[in-house]
């Protein structure tokens, strides 16, 4: 085998058992600075081109052991990347334009040229840098769009989705999976894995080595193996016996290994290549940021949830009476959004806003609340300022701008008798008109200042009496049998809470 140096994207395998070709091929090629190696048949040049990549081989029809035809034959079987010229004496042409028709690029007729074969050689390496542009760009584009699918989505589950939809897009992949921690320091696990259409092949977790992955991640070892080599990673056969080819990325958080995008080829000819894990590493890299992104989305959310909580908590903390109260009526509220049907988000701030809603209540003496005795018209009045309180507090709070109609309305009443504004009907926000039945629901259930509590029966055949005048009717239905449907689930959690009798 002869070897000279030359650019390293044009590499060029030259493989014909006459010694005198070879050196010619090699001579004016290297010339023309490609990279050329040169072999003496078949079986040599797949050794080499396995062992190494080459843009372009230029092989004899008829060789020794493995002749042009063949070699064509494994090359697309193995799926080895690279353009094939077919070189044959006068006379067999018909077999070369046969190869033609196999995948070869192209035929050179000995005998040749030297310029001729230059230039077949230029112009498919020049088709092929193009090709290779057209895959960037189409890549770029697929991981562009990807990228900003994920900026858009803060629910992990469809980021997820997305990314694996992106990876057997961009492999051509069996299936792809994805493993993930729970946390950035837990124990990684299989989250996501998805089969191409044609595929049914099923990996069992278990078979994945993942010492061995994780060790090469730690190593700085590429994940990329085929076939025999591809097994190692896997301690059980089950699933993997057809295996082609397997490359794994490793997904990273401030440096952590927090899990790996795994793509499996099962179909003969169909091998991964560098690139393709190029790619899936920027796949990868975009896909760490978009779960760093949504996991700090949850933590804030979360955050905010509980110092709402702690909030209402601290303004029932000097009031008996309404301890949980607000707790309370956030679950009846939760009843009464998903028996309409309200979206996760609108749920959210129906919650977020039962929680606040007598968040007004603070600064009004709460001895003026909660007497055995009825309010004098002075301290109704008082009391009767809550809400507008409650808007007045939470106004400067960018965040909390969505909950205010809320709490603002959810003392109005659907005949018009209610305040701050005395709306009517529709006019009052739908959630303030869920709250103004959960707030009066769980304040007759609850023993207060001035009454014990009220049973349900009796509670629910209050709100029905006041349904069309104080309730909106539709709502005290949907509420009735939304807790009709708990209490014959067991109903026991809110009825706990609240001491109410279900
Ligand atoms: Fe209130
Ligand atoms: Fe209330």
């Amino acid at each position: 085998m002869s070897y000279s140096c030359g650019e390293e994207s044009n590499r060029v395998l030259v493989a014909d058992d006459e010694k005198v070709i070879r050196e010619i091929l090699n001579d004016f090629l290297s010339m023309e600075g490609y990279a050329v190696r040169t072999v003496e048949n078949g079986i040599a040049a797949l050794e080499e081109l396995e062992r190494r990549s080459y843009n372009l081989v230029i092989t004899d029809l008829k060789m020794p052991k493995m002749g042009g035809l063949e070699l064509l034959e494994q090359i697309n079987r193995r799926g080895i990347d690279v353009l094939t010229v077919i070189m044959t004496g006068f006379g067999t042409v018909e077999t070369a334009i046969d190869a033609m028709k196999k995948g070869a690029y192209d035929y050179i007729l000995k005998p040749f040229k030297v310029e001729e074969v230059i230039h077949i050689v230029q112009r498919g390496l020049e088709k092929q840098q193009l090709q290779q542009e057209n895959v960037q760009l189409r890549q770029a584009l697929s991981i562009y769009t990807m990228s900003e699918t994920l900026t858009r989505t803060l629910s992990l589950d469809n980021a997820l989705e997305v990314i694996i939809d992106t990876t057997l897009k961009e492999s051509r992949a069996d299936l792809a999976e994805l493993w993930l921690s729970e946390e950035s320091s837990g124990p990684i696990a299989r989250k996501v894995r998805r089969n191409a259409e044609a595929c049914q092949i099923q990996v069992p977790t278990e078979s994945l080595n993942l010492d061995e992955v994780l060790e090469h991640f730690r190593e700085n070892r590429p994940v990329l193996y085929h076939g025999a080599r591809a097994q190692r990673f896997f301690t059980c056969p089950t699933g993997i016996e057809r295996l082609v080819s397997f490359v794994s990325v490793p997904l990273k958080i401030r440096m952590e290994i927090v899990g790996m995008l795994n793509a499996y080829s099962f179909t003969a000819g169909l091998r991964f290549h560098e690139g393709l894990r190029k790619v899936l590493s920027i796949l990868a890299d975009r896909t760490s940021s978009a779960i760093d992104n949504t996991r700090l989305f949850y933590n804030l959310q979360n955050t905010f949830q509980q110092t709402i909580q702690g909030f209402a908590r601290a303004m029932e903390t000097n009031d008996f009476y309404t301890h949980g109260h607000s707790d309370r009526v956030m679950q009846y509220a939760r009843l009464i959004g998903e028996g309409i049907g309200l979206s996760e988000v609108q749920l959210s701030v129906l919650c977020t806003a039962a929680l606040m809603h007598d968040i007004g209540k603070i600064g009004i003496p709460y001895h003026a609340l909660n007497k055995p005795q009825k309010l004098t018209a002075e301290e109704y009045e008082l009391f009767k300022k809550h809400p507008e309180q409650g808007r007045r507090i939470l106004e400067p709070i960018d965040f909390l701008r969505g909950v205010i109609p809320a709490i603002y309305h959810h003392h109005e009443q659907v005949d018009g008798s209610g305040y701050p504004l005395a709306l009517k009907g529709d006019e009052i926000p739908l959630e303030a008109r869920i709250l103004a039945v959960a707030d009066t629901y769980d304040a007759m259930t609850s023993d207060r200042a001035y009454r014990r509590a009220l049973s349900h029966e009796i509670a629910t055949a209050e709100l029905r009496r006041c349904s069309g005048t104080q309730f909106d009717p539709q709502i005290v239905g949907i509420f009735i049998s939304q807790m009709e449907k708990l209490r014959k689930q067991g109903g026991i959690s809110i009825a706990a809470a609240s001491g109410a009798i279900l």
